[in-house]
């Protein structure tokens, strides 16, 4: 039985592979197309397209991971779970209707007065991720320069802006990710220095911490009224409860957010009902409280636009998936890519210690012909 991550080889999916591997399971991480070419009856697809660098839709491929599962593929993540959480507009009308707290949240179409939105208020793309264009309005003024602001993006043009009531104190979230029926992991989020958004790649901080009362069943709750079998839950505090800031269908995820006597990549397989054999890690009990940081280093560093990112086959497919580097973004300790994969799609690449970062030997000048 092959278990196909079917998106990127992102630093998650690259971790999620080799972790499953060392527990028996036959992990690969597969193009759309290369999946429909692999994946059988017997096999498992576990959809991770992320959303697009351009904030204005989901990775090439969500189609044919419908005619995977018209061949008998048992997918996770199914499309329609994968656009309600990309799509923060679907997720407030799944999260309302299923009666879940989420703070309220109005759709700005482009070109229209926004008289009605209250505020203070945050403006975001449907299609968000990494905080990009989520921006805080205090008062009128702010929303007037904000919405100016975004109307020269062309995620905007197509699919205007929601604007959400800003839930307050600002700052600190935690993360729960959940796994078919269960939480297998969670972490606290702090935003970084002179900064209010808690992303990780805006420089946001992972702290190690317990599930806080309540927040397992409402997490549950939220993956549920979307029909997503693995994501990410986003809880801001609010009035000693919580409420749902959004659902990310192809989170980032790493040991940080290890939950006191769980392994979190064989919690997810248990969640997921994918068989494996026990996990011989052992469970981090310490930690509580700390900051755990990551490595971000690639090898051949520092990396620039041109460069080329290798992911070498032996774990992630058939073959090694290889990008070239559009664009470095972020701060040189939360670096990213925008990055152009071998099939022509871009999307945003974080470096991890599996990618390899080579520069294309600049090419020689014709000789000119005597
Ligand atoms: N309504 C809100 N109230 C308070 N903070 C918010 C709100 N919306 C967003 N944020 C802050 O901004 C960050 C990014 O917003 P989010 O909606 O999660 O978009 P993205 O998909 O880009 O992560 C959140 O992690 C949170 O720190
Ligand atoms: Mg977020």
């Amino acid at each position: 039985m092959i278990v196909a991550l079917i998106g990127s080889p992102t630093r998650t999916n690259v971790d999620l592979a080799f972790a499953w591997r060392a527990v028996g399971v036959d992990a690969r991480i597969l193009w759309p197309h290369e999946a429909l070419r692999v994946l059988g009856p017997e096999d498992v697809a576990l959809t991770r397209l992320d959303v697009l660098p351009t904030l204005d839709g989901v990775e090439p491929g969500l189609e044919l991971v419908d005619e995977l599962e018209r061949r008998g593929v048992r997918v996770l993540n199914r499309p329609p779970g994968m656009l309600a959480a990309h799509d923060k507009l679907v997720t407030r009308d799944r999260l309302v209707a299923a009666g879940l707290p989420h703070p309220c949240t109005a759709h700005i179409l482009p070109g229209c007065r926004p008289d009605e939105v209250e505020l203070p208020c945050v403006l975001k793309p449907r299609f968000g991720s990494w905080g990009q264009d989520v921006l805080r309005c205090r008062d009128r003024e702010d929303l007037e320069r904000g919405l100016e602001l975004l109307s020269s993006r062309p995620w905007f043009r197509k699919q205007g802006a929601l604007a959400q009531e800003l839930v307050e104190p600002v700052d600190a979230d935690v993360r729960l990710v959940v796994a078919g029926d269960r939480v297998v992991a969670a972490g606290r989020r702090s935003a970084g220095p002179s900064e209010w958004r808690t992303n990780v790649t805006l420089g946001g901080r992972v702290v190690r911490a317990e599930l806080p009362d309540g927040t397992d069943v409402l997490a549950l709750a939220a993956a549920r009224a979307l029909a997503i079998d693995f994501a990410g839950v986003d809880l801001l505090p609010v009035d000693g409860g919580w409420t749902i800031l959004e659902l990310n269908g192809a989170v980032d995820y790493d040991r940080r957010y290890t939950l006191p006597g769980l392994d979190p990549y064989a919690a997810i397989l248990e969640g997921l009902r994918i068989p494996h054999r026990p996990s011989a890690r052992g469970t981090l009990e310490e930690g509580i409280g700390k900051e755990v940081v990551m490595t971000k280093t690639a090898h051949g560093k520092p990396a620039r636009p041109g460069d080329e990112i290798v992911i070498a086959g032996h774990s992630v497919g058939d073959a090694p998936k290889t990008a070239v580097i559009l664009e470095v973004l972020g701060e040189p300790d939360h670096v990213r890519f925008r990055v152009r994969w071998e099939d022509g799609h871009e999307s945003i690449f974080f470096p991890g210690e599996d990618a390899i970062i080579r520069r294309p030997e600049p090419k020689r000048r014709a000789k000119a012909s005597a």
